[in-house]
Parts: structure tokens; sequence; C-alpha cells
């Protein structure tokens, strides 16, 4: 894999990787998304749920009181970085009631159907950013996370749209932060090179530790895994997953 460096974008003569032509690199928030954010029209109630129960789990703009945002005393925060369709958030949030979850996610099709979840399942632990992941994470309070979840990132295969893969060294420096010391960065992917490129740069970063010591650390899910709808997809088509699970040092 010739990747290593390539996280800050392709050097050009006379300019350093990383840098734009005015010099500076891009703030985070003004990094572009490249995902998809509007699929079919949405069915009628959960068009209604955009408008009526989005705006109450909504995170609002500027630094984050993560107690305030919950209105309630929580034993711990969780993150979930595009959660497609919600059913993985959902059902943590019901299994943990009294941990609060904030889901990312910019494509309005999948915040809908969160939506219906949420509401079905009569949640009250979940927030929502209808948004790229990479707006909200330094406004996190700074070791407030107990865990994040980046579960089958848009795996951007082909080797010239790899610099918009989620994970990147620049990212994880970002949730490493936002990560209290001993909490979990869990990963899950079906694309083999997308999973040595998060080990990459996991086992060069100064934040991390990877603690698998035998194959079962990474071919086994997490306790109390039911899959994704992504995870699905991809065993339909032949392929299995690694899932790889971090430590904040
Ligand atoms: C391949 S899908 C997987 C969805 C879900 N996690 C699953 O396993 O079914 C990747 C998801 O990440 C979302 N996504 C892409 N870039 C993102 C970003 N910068 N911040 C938050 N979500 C993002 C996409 O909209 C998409 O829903």
């Amino acid at each position: 894999m010739n990747d290593v460096n390539d996280d800050a974008g392709a050097a050009r003569p006379g300019r350093r990787k990383g840098e734009r032509p005015s010099g500076n690199p891009p703030p985070p928030e003004a990094a572009p998304f490249y995902g998809r954010r509007h699929g079919k029209t949405l069915r009628e109630h959960h068009a209604g749920l955009m408008q009526t129960l989005l705006p109450h789990l909504s995170v609002p703009d500027g630094p984050l009181d993560l107690a305030a945002l919950f209105g309630r005393a929580m034993t711990g925060y969780r993150l979930e970085i595009g959660f497609g369709g919600g059913e993985h958030l959902a059902q943590r949030a019901g299994e943990t009631p009294d941990v609060g979850f904030i889901g990312c996610e910019p494509f309005v099709n999948g915040v809908a159907k969160a939506l219906a979840l949420i509401e079905e399942g009569n949640l009250d632990n979940v927030r929502i950013h209808a948004n790229d992941a990479g707006r909200l994470i330094d406004r996190l309070p700074a070791a407030s996370l107990a865990r994040v979840d980046i579960l089958y990132p848009d795996p951007w295969p082909k080797r010239r749209q790899r610099k918009r893969r989620f994970v990147s060294d620049a990212t994880l420096k970002r949730l490493a932060r936002a990560l209290a010391p001993g909490g979990l960065l869990c990963f899950a992917t079906d694309i083999d090179d997308y999973a040595g490129w998060t080990l990459q740069r996991m086992l060069r970063s100064p934040d991390y530790d990877w603690p698998a010591t035998t194959s079962a650390d990474w071919l086994a899910p997490w306790a109390g895994w039911r899959s994704t709808r992504y995870e699905e997809k991809a065993r339909r088509e032949g392929r299995t997953s690694a899932y790889l699970t971090f430590v904040r040092r």
C-alpha cells in the first residue's frame, strides 16, 4: 500500500503536502463532504418527523455542554458516525438508556429512518447531528466520549478517491481529543483495503492502542452486535467484515 502520507493531499512542485494554493490547509469545518444528502422523496410520516421531532433532537451550533444537551445526568456519552438508517444507534440507545448517544448522518433519508426508530422506541437519550461529523467533533468537550463507532464508512475504493475516506491521521487526532482515556474507537468495514488503511493510521498514532492478540479480536463483532443494513448487503454480496477496536491511551 503506497498511501502512507497521502491523507493531506498530493504534493505539487513548490507546494508542501496538505497546502492549498493559498498556503493554508482548509479548516476541518470547511472540508468538503463527498456523500449523498438526499435519496427518494420521504414518506409522509418520515417527512413529518423531520419537521416535528428533528428540531428537538438536533445538536445545536457552538461549543457543546453534553449534560445540557441531554437534559439529564448520563453515565457516559457515545458518538456514532454515519449511522445510515439508525438501526445500530437505536439498538444501542435502547439497551443503555442512561448513556447519551449522538448520531451523525448527512443523508436525509437515513436521518428520517432513525427518527422513526427513536419515536418507536420512545428513546430520550439520542441526539442527532444531521450533517458531516467533521463539523461536530471539534465542538465536543475534551475527553468526553466513552466510545466512537464508525461502522462501514463509505469505502471510496478507487485510489484517486481514497483521500475522501473519513478515516485520516487528522480525523483520528481530532477524535482522540474528544475520547476519554480508555475510551473505545470501534471501526467496522467489509473492504480489506479500508481495514488496512485504518490499521496503518492507528498503529502510527501516538493516541491509540490496538489490543488485539488473535484473529478472533477482529473477526468477531462486538458484544450484542445485531449487524447493520450495510453489513447485510456486504454479506449478501459475499464480503466478510473486520471489526477493529482501538483504545484511547
Ligand atoms: C456505507 S454507509 C453505512 C451506514 C451504516 N453505518 C450501516 O452500517 O448500515 C456510510 C454512511 O456514512 C455516512 N457518511 C459519509 N460521510 C460522512 C460524514 N463525513 N459524517 C457522517 N456520516 C457520513 C453516509 O451518508 C452513509 O450513510
